[in-house]
Parts: structure tokens; sequence; C-alpha cells
């Protein structure tokens, strides 16, 4: 099956001002002041141990990271899903497969993005983020919140960053947000269209298989840090 096309467009006038302006009052130290007093779980220190790293962001059920870590052993995936269902699904299912390079956490990502080092991951998926339609809900957003920067920091040089949507005007700004949000440095968009998965049953997430059982066209943008000479 060819994949639907996905056109994905530049942010207008209203949304680009209301980017910047989320840009400009971002301050992630005092965003992060609310989990302060929280117990937050402890990062993997065995997920560290292999020779690359790949954070999923938002993982749901762990689909992808189940079916990756089976076929890459180098590769530890660590998937985060703070879902009451999805994640508590999520942690099942890695414990059933017991394997070395398949790790889970039942949590918020947010407080837990800053613990890792900087440039420490290969790879960071965010498959089919809530897209927050209502604009009262915007600042939620990767592209207006104040941690997205963070995520350009935590790739190592080469690493890559994929992001999917079935809603074009969300990566539109995705797309705006990085190579426009000031903080935002190193990284290159290397690819910006449709999903590039023939099947259903090939659906990397449980998101991804229904929206294309259902027919949705997906789109995907994904970026590679650069090296630095
Ligand atoms: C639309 S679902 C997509 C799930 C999965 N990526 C997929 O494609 O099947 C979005 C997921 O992100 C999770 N999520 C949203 N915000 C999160 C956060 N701050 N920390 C951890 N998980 C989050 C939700 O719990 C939900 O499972």
């Amino acid at each position: 099956m060819p994949p639907l096309p996905f056109e994905i467009p530049t942010p207008d006038a209203d949304s680009i001002r209301q980017l910047e302006k989320a840009w400009s009052r971002a301050d992630l130290a005092r965003y992060l002041v609310r989990w302060q007093n929280s117990r937050l779980p402890e990062l993997p220190q065995a997920f560290f141990a292999f020779p690359r790293q790949a954070l999923d962001i938002g993982c749901g059920m762990g689909r992808y990271i189940l079916t990756a870590s089976a076929a890459r052993a180098d590769t530890a995936y660590l998937g985060i899903d703070k879902g009451g269902f999805r994640g508590g699904s999520m942690i099942d299912r890695i414990e059933q497969a017991a394997r070395p390079n398949l790790f889970g956490l039942h949590t918020n990502v947010i407080p837990m993005l800053p613990r890792f080092a900087p440039a420490s991951l290969d790879e960071i998926t965010i498959f089919y983020p809530n897209p927050w339609w209502p604009p009262k809900h915007r600042q939620k957003r990767w592209s207006y919140h104040p941690i997205l920067p963070l995520l350009a920091t935590l790739l190592k040089p080469g690493g890559c960053l994929t992001i999917t949507s079935n809603e074009a005007f969300y990566l539109g700004e995705f797309r705006y947000a990085v190579a426009h949000r000031p903080a935002m440095i190193g990284l290159e968009n290397t690819y910006a269209g449709p999903i590039e998965i023939e099947t259903a049953e090939a659906g990397r997430t449980h998101f991804e298989v229904k929206f294309m059982e259902t027919g949705v066209p997906c789109g995907e943008l994904r970026f590679r840090k650069q090296v630095l000479s």
C-alpha cells in the first residue's frame, strides 16, 4: 500500500506569534520547580551500559520498544509513559519480555529528562503525542514547551529525533520550532512527509496500527543532531 499523502504546513502568522511569545517566556528551571518535592523513579543505570541508547517518550503500551529491542541487541530501549492504563500495561509487557536491553518507567517524562546527561541518547522517538487541539492548551504541545530545547541537548552527535502525528499542523509547528527557536540548536531536518510504513501490521506503535487500519493519514519528521568537526 503506498503511503497516504501528508502535507506538513508552515504555521500561520498567528501561530508563529503564539510560539514566539511562549519561547520568550520559557523558563525551564521555574517550570520544573513543581516536581521538586515529588518522588521520581531512578533512571535505570543498566540502560547506559549498552553501546547505544534509545528513549521512547510517551511510549504507550510499548509496542515500538518491544519490537525494536528484539531487533537490535546493541541498543538499550527505554520507554516512559505516565498514563494510568497504558503505562501500567507497558510495564507488565516489559517484565514479561524480560529482555536485558528493554526498560520502562511508568512516570511523567518531563521531570525525568533533566536527569539524562547531555549527549547521552542516540535516538529519541515521540510517536503520536497528544496534539492538545484547544488553543488554551497549546502550551502543552512540544513546540511550545519549555523543555523542548533539552531534547536536542540530550542527543549524541549524529543521534536522531523522530516525531509522528496524524495532525499536520502539529508537525508544522514542531518543524518551525526546531528551525526557529533560539535555544534549539544543532538539529538538521532529514525527513518531512508521510510515514514510510506499508501495512497496518508493520505499524510501529498501537496508535500507528489504529490509524493505518482506519485509513487516517499520518506524517513524520526526522532530525539529526549535527556532528561538529
Ligand atoms: C496518543 S498516545 C500515543 C502512545 C504511543 N506513542 C503510540 O503511538 O501508540 C500519547 C501517550 O503519551 C503519554 N504521555 C503524554 N504526556 C506524557 C508525559 N508528560 N510523560 C509521559 N507520558 C506522557 C500518554 O500517557 C499516552 O500514552
